[in-house]
């Protein structure tokens, strides 16, 4: 049984994380969705909240599941036996940030590899933060997320825009 992590924010998960997702489901038996903490970031939905919003647009996929961490992503994959980190490689701009988590999880365990799957060029530019701009300023986001939780991320990005 080879298993894959997906870690990430996922603050909220876009289409781009879905596509990565959908990806690794094909190269692995079974695939942990790891809402894991990074610490420069400031999120807008709750662990349990991103959790949530996950679980539903995994739910057709069965070798897939959605876990939280707040702990250090090397030691999770010691603890479930991990073969694989997968993580979705957009442009230049992601690479260095990457490859220095990646070099630091091979240092702190090494038995656990990191893959990186290249996003299709349809997903190239999206991320959360955007997602969450666009929102939050009125615009369109139904071509960035999961259309079932579209209304969950208005929702959010409306409340917070009325602060
Ligand atoms: O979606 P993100 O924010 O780019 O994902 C980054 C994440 C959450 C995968 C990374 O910050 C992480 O692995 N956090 C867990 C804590 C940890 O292991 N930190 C050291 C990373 S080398």
């Amino acid at each position: 049984m080879r298993i894959a992590i997906c870690p990430g924010s996922f603050d909220p998960v876009t289409n781009g994380h879905l596509d990565v997702i959908q990806r690794a489901a094909k190269l692995f038996d079974r695939v942990v969705v790891l809402v894991a903490t990074n610490s420069e970031k400031h999120p807008l939905f709750t662990a349990e909240e991103r959790c949530n919003l996950l679980c539903r647009v995994t739910a057709d996929m069965p070798q897939v599941e959605v876990a939280v961490y707040g702990g250090l992503l090397a030691d999770y994959a010691r603890e479930i036996g991990a073969a694989a980190i997968v993580k979705g490689l957009r442009a230049m701009s992601d690479f260095e940030y990457e490859f220095q988590m990646a070099l630091t999880n091979r240092k702190l365990y090494d038995g656990v590899e990191t893959v990186f799957l290249t996003t299709t060029a349809e997903h190239m530019y999206l991320s959360s933060s955007l997602v969450k701009e666009v929102a939050r300023l009125g615009g369109d986001i139904s071509e960035f997320v999961p259309p079932m939780i579209l209304q969950d991320i208005l929702d959010k990005t409306e409340r917070k825009s009325a602060i």
